[in-house]
């Protein structure tokens, strides 16, 4: 029987992985898809990577939502063993997780490859038995049309179960299951030829998210607020580079103390430390700005709540400010609570 994997959200991020996972043997990928439908039922996607080459991938089903894929589900008898869910986390106009309702059964794993951190809440409520595979990547891709996908730069991928609580709270059954299914997606990655996904246990991913979002709070906000400068631009400014090592030392000491730890644990878990990172933004040439600005620049909803919000909050709720990012969110928050009041005023 063939593996099967569900897309749900098949944009930069999940037609790229779906793409990659569609290329080893006995995997069938389907895709949930939105604007880009009728693009890709009609083309399929068009990849183009420094990695992979130029390449098309056409999901063996392509739906136009997820109850669409729901009805296909009753009708051919079919069973998703990964739901693997990469639409933009948007938690403030719609909860995704009622996206999977009817799609999930004991033989599946949700995994979840997004930014920010506490993503994975409301599908552990909404789905209490499922087993949860929380996923960060570095991988940088766009869909520049409806079903093209470019593959910037970048493959490593993150990959861990959602267990929160401690031990004690999850059966042994449980524990089990979800660092077998781990196991198994992990090597699905590196047989799609991720050569460098990594897997890790619950904290040690969350601490990769931590990390992940320590990066991403300090570009993203401060490209939209600079009027769209580009990484390397912020990285070499001296006022700017103080102030993004100063938003990543503050989501670094907060995510430590958090998890009850003196320091970060860069170097247990292979992660690069704030100089690491400038130095690498700084040589980056090619250019680029974070996708926040782009999602500024478009008029689309940023993910704040995500990367900023979440943080901020998961923090104060054990007494510790993060007085940096939280301006950031204040100010970009209501950036864009007056944008959409003043279009939703244009359209009376
Ligand atoms: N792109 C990157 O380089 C990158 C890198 C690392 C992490 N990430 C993270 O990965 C996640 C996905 O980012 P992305 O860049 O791939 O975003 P994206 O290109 O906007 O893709 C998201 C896709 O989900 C679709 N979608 C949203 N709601 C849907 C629904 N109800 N039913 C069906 N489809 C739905 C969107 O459709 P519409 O087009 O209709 O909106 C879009 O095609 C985000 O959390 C992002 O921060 C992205």
């Amino acid at each position: 029987m063939p593996t099967r994997v569900l897309v749900v959200g098949a944009g930069a991020i999940g037609a790229f992985f779906g793409s990659r996972l569609a290329t080893v043997p006995q995997l069938l990928v389907s895709a949930v898809c939105r604007s880009n439908y009728q693009t890709v039922k009609s083309n399929g996607f068009k990849v183009d990577s420094p990695w992979y080459g130029k390449y098309a991938f056409r999901p063996e089903y392509i739906f136009a939502s997820s109850e669409e894929a729901r009805q296909t589900m009753r009708k051919q008898a079919l069973k998703w063993d990964y739901l693997l869910v990469t639409t933009k986390v948007l938690p403030e106009i719609n909860d995704d997780s009622k996206l999977l309702e009817g799609l999930v059964d004991d033989r599946s794993s949700i995994v979840l490859i997004q930014n920010g951190l506490g993503i994975e809440e409301a599908y552990r409520r909404r789905f209490p038995n499922a087993t949860i595979l929380s996923g960060v990547t570095v991988v940088s891709a766009t869909q520049s049309e409806p079903g093209i996908i470019t593959h910037n730069r970048w493959t490593k991928t993150s990959l861990g179960p959602y267990l929160p609580g401690d031990a004690s709270s999850h059966d042994d059954q449980n524990l089990a299951t979800a660092s077998e299914r781990t196991r198994l997606f992990l090597e699905l990655l590196k047989k799609a030829g991720l050569a460098d996904a990594e897997s890790y246990d619950h904290a040690g991913l969350q601490f990769v998210r931590w990390h992940k979002v320590a990066i991403n709070s300090a570009i993203n906000p401060s490209s939209v607020l600079t009027g769209g400068c580009g990484n390397r631009a912020l990285a070499i400014d001296p006022e700017l580079r103080i102030h993004l090592r100063g938003v990543m030392d503050e989501v670094f000491t907060a995510a430590s103390k958090l998890q009850g730890r003196q320091t970060f644990p860069f170097d247990e878990l292979k992660l690069a430390k704030p100089d690491q990172i400038l130095a690498s933004v700084e040589k980056n040439t090619s250019g680029s700005r974070p996708s926040m600005w782009h999602d500024w620049e478009n008029g689309r909803r940023m993910e704040l709540e995500a990367i900023l919000g979440n943080p901020i909050r998961i923090a104060r709720a054990e007494g510790l400010d993060m007085p940096r990012v939280q301006s950031l969110y204040a100010l970009l928050r209501m950036a864009q609570e007056r944008r959409n009041a003043a279009e939703d005023k244009s359209k009376l």
